[in-house]
């Protein structure tokens, strides 16, 4: 790590939607992890945000907060290393996000392409609110209260960042050159699918979570979707469209993944003892954050300990922050 790194900082967050599976862990943990021993991280837990499509049904949210912190350290996010909190705990960014309302143009929000496809997306909510359309005006505030430089995302949060870039140098522009414009970091990896073949979420019941045990981690791995043209075991198979080979691709050894390729085509290798290999892998990937994860479990207290001390860490910034704002803003 050199010196510039140290100083620059990086902040993302995650909507509490639930227990996590091995796509966020993929898409997005991995790249915390990494991030964390290079530079001064932050890392917060967005249940404002999840009140734009769930406010009908809040209590859900209190409960997936919690779970999710506990996912995060269980996959070695480290407390010592990174700041841990909550947004709603750090009213702070309420008020950045009523400023910034003020000087961002409705049609930066209305062309957002992120915003148009989960209006067509999104069903059986009504998301056509006011807090939806401002969703990345705050997630703007989020990014910027901590003048944070860097913003490790998925694709589909690209656009918000954008935004964000957008929104800062506005502010600047408008006042007071108070806000680093920040950059997104792109989590390069492919999707990880779920054992249906289809994007991994919790909405479609095909995903393999943290917590799954061994038996389950099999089940769901024997009920994984192979080549569909490959229906008796004497039948050649090709792993290029085989979603089981897709994961192991990316968790068994190099030289098990040159078998699976060679052999699958000639069927010298059956499905069923192929996902064996694979199911085998994914305990054993999962085995040691299930016991940090138990570790933690039996220390509730200590989950608590480490979201109140985050959210006092990040309140100290996001304070300083805004008394930069209100003088830039004369207000
Ligand atoms: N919108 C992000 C998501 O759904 C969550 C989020 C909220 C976020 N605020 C953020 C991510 C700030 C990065 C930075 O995944
Ligand atoms: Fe897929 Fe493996 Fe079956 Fe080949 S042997 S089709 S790679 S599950």
């Amino acid at each position: 790590m050199n010196n510039s790194q140290r100083q620059e900082r990086v902040l993302s967050g995650m909507r509490p939607s639930g227990k996590l599976h091995l796509g966020h862990v993929r898409g997005a943990l991995d790249n915390w992890l990494k991030l964390q021993g290079e530079y001064e991280c932050f890392y917060f837990v967005a249940d404002w945000h999840a009140l734009t499509s769930e406010y009908e049904d809040t209590a859900i949210i209190g409960e997936n907060i919690k779970a999710m912190v506990i996912d995060w350290l269980s996959v070695g996010i480290d407390p010592h290393k990174s700041t841990i909190f909550v947004q709603s705990k750090v009213p702070e960014h309420a008020e950045l996000y009523l400023l910034l309302s003020m000087i961002t143009p409705l049609a930066w929000l209305e062309r957002n392409p992120t915003y148009k496809e989960q209006l067509q997306e999104i069903e059986g909510k009504d998301i056509k609110t006011y807090g939806f359309l401002g969703y990345p005006v705050l997630q703007a505030a989020d990014i910027i209260i901590y003048k944070a430089n860097k913003v490790p995302v998925g694709v589909d949060q690209v656009p918000h960042v954008e935004l964000t870039r957008e929104i800062a140098r506005r502010f600047n522009y408008l006042y007071k050159e108070v806000f680093p414009v920040p950059v997104p970091l792109l989590t390069e990896v492919s999707k990880l699918l779920g054992i249906d073949g289809r994007k991994m979420s919790k909405s479609y019941d095909n995903s393999i979570y943290l917590s799954d045990s061994t038996p389950t981690i099999k089940r769901k791995v024997s009920r994984m979707f192979t080549d569909p043209k490959r229906a008796r075991r004497n039948d050649p198979g090709n792993p290029e469209v085989c979603n089981v080979y897709s994961f192991h691709k990316i968790y068994s050894e190099a030289s098990e993944v040159a078998e699976i390729r060679s052999k699958c085509p000639k069927a010298e290798i059956g499905c069923v003892d192929c996902k064996k290999i694979l199911a085998d892998h994914l305990s054993k990937i999962l085995a040691p954050i299930q016991s940090r994860r138990n570790e933690y479990l039996s220390r509730p207290k200590e989950i608590e300990e480490i979201i109140m001390e985050g959210n006092k860490r990040a309140v100290g910034i996001a304070r300083a922050t805004m008394i930069e704002v209100r003088e830039a803003m004369n207000i």
